[in-house]
């Protein structure tokens, strides 16, 4: 059979790992796909660099829309990025009768419902392994995989930057800022890390997760999102202290009101695998009511881990292109028809366990407030734990001087979180909380 002719849009990182990857594994490839899998035309606006790279076999253009013209070409691979020009590309690819592989997850998580429309009418595939996780076939495993299943969860560590920035504060006693220091020097970070730092990267993928495992529409604009800068070194400690780790979490649950999609940094005890994941790996449970609790780890960045996910949708297209469109596997896991209208909740609903820690004033009677409060707003205290002073550090010495402090810190059990901002009010105009409370979600992951 001829092989089949792919379109790349982008020559970077993942684009000559995925260039790398098809011509060292062909025949592999090949024996697999039924067919081979070319690339014929290359898009980049650095044409010399490129062309003097792929050879002669490959047409290289700074012109996107002469490769999705190409009437040869069967599959555009977008690794642009971005929602601009990435959008309008891909639309017009798929207008093209192209199908379409892309690693972007800002693109689908908040454009996914009118492309994911667009190319069901026009009939062909949009795949995006690569766009969650990397490396890791985390779309596969949920889409197919564990299709039996009603999932009831799905939590992840799918930043790795971030992931790194949090195993660098633990092990070295580091603060954040100077965390991130490092993470930029190494190349972890980019030089804006905004997207990173502040969870927007792993809202995305959690908004595609979310809509795979509940089969909803893909809502990134109602996930709640919180990143790491605000955290101290000291909460990952006394966290450590407790039992748990502290890492950025991707949390998707279904519940009896309607779909929890949040991003923000989580307790989770260290006795759990997912929290013995260090360094820039990602990782993902996923709990279905069937299978139970299965586990996926790998490198969520990088050159040949995202073109392996790339390469994996291409060899999919492959053996789908000439198949029934009705037969495909559907883009977000259920039949576009039978997709739910759940509800994803406001993070006032959400209920989940909470690590508080207050800056006080360490006098007769504060704990008794405190823990009043939480009792008349009906939380339940897990577990507490006071440190002096001269425990909390160095840097707090100066501080310490004038009026003795002490750091109070309280895990509770599962409350709503209106209830939790609730209790966090009144507990923040006591005088004696000296700072702002600081509160990390928990989840038990159990
Ligand atoms: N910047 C991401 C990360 C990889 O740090 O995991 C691409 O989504």
């Amino acid at each position: 059979m001829k092989p089949i002719q792919v379109g790349l849009l982008g020559m970077g990182v993942v684009g000559s790992g995925t260039f790398n990857v098809l011509k060292r594994n062909q025949e592999e490839i090949r024996r697999r796909a039924g067919r081979g899998i070319e690339i014929i035309h290359v898009a980049d606006l650095n044409v010399e660099r490129v062309r003097s790279w792929v050879g002669p076999d490959v047409t290289v253009t700074s012109d996107a829309r002469a490769v999705i013209a190409n009437p040869d070409i069967d599959i555009v691979v977008e690794l642009i990025g971005g929602c601009t020009i990435a959008k309008t590309l891909v639309l017009e690819a798929i207008a093209a009768g192209k199908h379409v592989v892309t690693a972007n997850k800002a693109l689908l998580a908040v454009h996914g419902t009118e492309i994911f429309a667009a190319a069901s009418a026009r009939g062909v595939m949009v795949a995006f392994e690569a766009a969650v996780a990397g490396g890791i076939p985390i779309i596969k495993a949920l889409r197919e995989g564990l299709t039996a299943n009603r999932i009831e969860w799905v939590a992840g560590i799918i930043n790795g930057t971030t992931n790194f920035i949090l195993s660098e504060m633990r092990d070295k006693g580091q603060d954040f800022g100077v965390a991130l220091q490092e993470a930029q020097r190494l190349g972890y970070a980019e030089a804006d890390p905004t997207f990173d730092i502040e969870g927007i990267d792993a809202a995305h993928k959690a908004t595609l997760i979310s809509a795979i495992a509940f089969g909803i529409p893909v809502q990134f604009d109602r996930a709640h999102i919180e990143g790491i800068t605000r955290l101290c070194a000291a909460d990952i400690h006394y966290a450590d202290q407790l039992g748990y780790r502290v890492k950025l979490l991707g949390m998707t649950k279904r519940t009896a009101h309607g779909v929890e999609l949040r991003v923000h940094p989580c307790l989770i005890p260290s006795r759990r695998l997912i929290a013995n994941v260090e360094g820039a790996m990602n990782a993902v449970v996923v709990q279905g009511d069937a299978v139970g609790t299965t586990l996926y780890y790998g490198k969520g960045a990088g050159s040949e881990p995202t073109a392996s996910a790339v390469i994996a949708d291409l060899v999919d297209m492959a053996r789908l292109h000439t198949a029934d469109a009705a037969q495909r596997v559907p883009h977000l896991a259920f039949q576009p028809n039978a997709m739910s209208d759940l509800a994803v909740l406001p993070m006032d609903q959400v209920v989940t366990s909470y690590y508080l820690r207050l800056r006080v004033a360490d006098e007769t009677g504060v704990l008794a407030k405190v823990t009043a409060i939480l009792a008349q707003t009906g939380i339940s205290i897990d577990a507490v734990l006071q440190r002096q002073a001269h425990e909390i550090g160095p840097a707090n010495v100066a501080e310490v001087a004038e009026v003795a402090q002490t750091d109070v810190i309280i895990l509770t059990h599962d409350c709503q979180e209106a209830r939790m901002n609730a209790a966090m009010a009144q507990m923040q105009a006591l005088p004696s909380v000296l700072q702002p409370i600081i509160r990390i979600r928990k989840e038990e992951l159990a």
